[in-house]
Parts: C-alpha cells; structure tokens; sequence
C-alpha cells in the first residue's frame, strides 16, 4: 500500500491543535478512506535517496509524452492572469460543442472530469438515496457517494469488468445516479456499444447515468461508438470526459461532461465558479485542435501496450487485456513487488484498496520506460519471492 499522504498531513496539524480533531464533523465524512493519488517522483527520490532523473512513474495514467507543445505555447499566449477566468470557458465549451456536433448548452467544463463526477453526485445524492458503481471501478465513484451520505449499490465485476445486466437489475427504488466507466480504471476492461445500450434502455428516466469515458481515446478504431448519439437520445445520461490522458494535460486539470441542456444546467448549479483556469482553458483548447499530437498519444499507447502484454508474458505473468493507457498484472505478493519496483526506481500502482491485493496496475510509458519496468519487475519478482516468509506458497 503507497503511504497514506492524507492521512499523514491531518496527523500533523491535529498535533499541532489538538482541539481540531473534536469538530462535529459529518459520521460518514470522517468514514471516508482518503483517496491515495500515485508516488510523486520526488517523494520516492527524497525517501530512497535517489535521483529524481532516474525514477520511472507509471502510477498515474499519464501521458508519457508529456504536454503538447501546442498547449505550452497556448499557455505562454494567455490572457492577463490578474483577471478571473472565463466563468463561462466560451472558447472551450464552443470549440467542444463544435467537435462534438452539439449545441453549447450541452457541454459543462470541470476541474479535471473528476470534479464532473463530483457535480453529478452533488445534485443527484444524498442521504436516503443509492448509487449504484461496479466492483473494481474508479475510487471515485464510492467516494463522491459517501461524502453525500448515500448509499453505494456495489455490483459484482465480471471478468474485472462492468456486468452491465446485473448493473440495471441492481437498480433500486432509491437509486438516483449510476457510474460506468469505460474503458475501467483500473482494470482496463471495456464493454461495447450494443451491452452499453442495453444498460441505458432499462434504466429508469429519474435516474442519471454518467458513463464516464476518460479513457475513451485510447480506444482501437472497432471498438469506438457514438455515446453522442446516445446522450441525444437518453435525457439522464452524461458523458464525462478529459484532457488529463491522451490530450497530456493532467496537471492543468480539464474535463468535461456532455448531456442535455436539462441535466447541464443541473450540473452548472453545482459547479463552483471558475472551476477552470485561465491556462487550463487556453491550453485544453489548443489541445483539442492539435490532432497530431493525440494521433501520437494513440499509437505510442498502443505499441506501449503490446510491449508490456509480450513482456509480462515472457514472465508468466497473468494479466487483464486492456483497452486504456495501463495494465493491471497479477504478480502475487503486490505489496512486495511494488516495493522492490520502488527500490529499482520505478514506481506502479498497488491496487490493494480496490480489493485486488495480487495485483499491480502499471501505466504505459515510453517505450525507454516500458523496457526500463519490465528489466525492474523480472528482478523485483525474483527478490520478493526470494524473501517470501517460509512455508509460504512460491
Ligand atoms: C475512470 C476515470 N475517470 C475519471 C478520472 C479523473 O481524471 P481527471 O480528473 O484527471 O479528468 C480518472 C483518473 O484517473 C479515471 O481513471
């Protein structure tokens, strides 16, 4: 398990005043197990003495190539900071709803399409109502349901994916909000057009459906469909997606949701003013223009992915086929082997909290990074299990 940083921060301010640990703060917010973001480079450098140059990150679904050159100069070019961002992103929400071949009104921008999920949870949930996400989904999902004090509806995965029939059979009379990821963080499974359509025609008009698609560029040409179509088609349904993977822009933290104007609107009540910056737009706008460089995300991704998938079985590994920019690997003792990874200096994802304690989710990098973590992970496998506790299965 990475180290729990949120926790770790609290800790030391509580030292600091102790009466802050005594506030009438909500049962079911204290509850909450913080959500536990990957290794920062720099950490890991500070804590194992290395250099930070020599550190491969593939913990956090990343774009490996960085941010494109075409977003730095948009950021370089951007209007005058002293002033608040466009309150309403009119640039990025035009430029979105002309892609997308929709009116203005159906598209909503978002802190990263995180804070989308967030908006959806603050008008659909609260105490009394259920929200129904499946096993092994993005930590998201429960966590924006309990902050809301609803209850979660969780469904059980199917081959580490959505069972989508089970999903809407699980739907129940207080259910006001379903999360679908796809392709799913963290297990790479994706579900196709004809299963998704099912699971919208039998969910009832009062409750929303985010189909949460951060992943969706990563997509192979048979496997793409039109969820525009559908948001057309279905009034609770909102489309989230972001410029953090394939667009390269995690760090400025852009997303947006696609639905009708209805559930917009909805949506925009919850949404904090300036929720995206000035740069975030500017960026996210250039971003979208520049098909180069997301035709480049796309293939790096793919090459990226058949390196690991051959690598990993070189090693005997097993492994869930992915569709997105990571794989998650059953390595056995996963803690252990993220730690031996650690030491080679590089660091992956432990899954433990998503209840897949064998497992590691590795992200897709360079193909310098790929070679670099499958080297790490044949001598990591060799060093965990050669310090496996006796008696313990090999
Ligand atoms: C399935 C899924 N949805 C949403 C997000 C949120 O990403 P962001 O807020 O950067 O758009 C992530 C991030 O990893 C994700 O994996």
């Amino acid at each position: 398990m990475p180290e729990d940083i949120e926790n770790k921060k609290g800790g030391g301010k509580d030292r600091m005043n102790p009466q802050l640990a005594s506030v009438d703060a909500l049962a079911h917010v204290r509850a909450i197990a913080p959500y536990q973001p990957g290794k920062p480079i720099e950490e890991v450098a500070r804590e194992l003495g290395l250099e930070p140059d020599g550190i491969v990150k593939l913990a956090s679904n990343e774009n490996p190539l960085g941010a494109p050159e075409s977003a730095r100069r948009a950021i370089a070019r951007a209007a005058d900071l002293g002033r608040y961002p466009d309150g309403n992103a009119f640039a990025l929400r035009s430029a979105l709803a002309q892609r997308l071949g929709v009116a203005l009104e159906w598209v909503t921008v978002g802190s990263g399409s995180n804070e989308i999920l967030e908006m959806a949870a603050a008008a659909m949930l609260a105490p009394g109502r259920s929200c129904v996400y499946s096993q092994y989904a993005f930590a998201v999902y429960p966590l924006a349901t309990q902050v809301r004090g609803a209850r979660g509806i969780v469904v059980g995965a199917r081959n580490f994916g959505h069972d989508l029939p089970a999903m809407a059979r699980a739907i129940a009379a207080d259910t006001r909000l379903v999360y679908l990821a796809n392709p799913n963080n963290p297990t790479g499974t994706f579900a196709d057009a004809g299963a998704l359509e099912a699971f919208l025609r039998e969910v009832p008009a009062a409750v929303a459906v985010v189909l949460d698609e951060a992943y969706n560029e990563y997509l192979a040409p048979p496997q793409r469909y039109d969820a525009i179509e559908w948001v057309r088609r279905y009034p609770n349904l909102i489309v989230s997606r972001t410029f953090s993977k394939a667009y390269g822009l995690a760090g400025l933290r852009v997303g947006y949701a696609v639905s009708q104007p209805d559930l917009a609107a909805l949506l925009n009540r919850v949404r904090l003013p300036f929720n995206v910056s000035t740069l975030a737009q500017a960026a996210a706008c250039a971003a979208l223009a520049d098909v180069d460089f997301l035709r480049r995300s796309y293939e790096l991704n793919r090459a990226g992915l058949r390196t690991l998938e051959e690598g990993l079985q070189a090693l005997g590994l097993a492994f869930v086929h992915s569709s997105a920019n990571f794989i998650l690997v059953k390595v056995g003792p996963a803690d252990r082997v993220y730690r031996e990874l650690l030491a080679r200096g590089v660091i992956v994802r432990p899954v433990a909290s998503y209840d897949l304690p064998e497992f590691l989710r590795v992200t897709v990098g360079l193909p310098e990074e790929n070679q670099r973590f499958l080297q790490a992970l044949a001598a990591a496998l060799h060093a965990a299990r050669a310090v496996a506790p006796v008696g313990a299965p090999r």
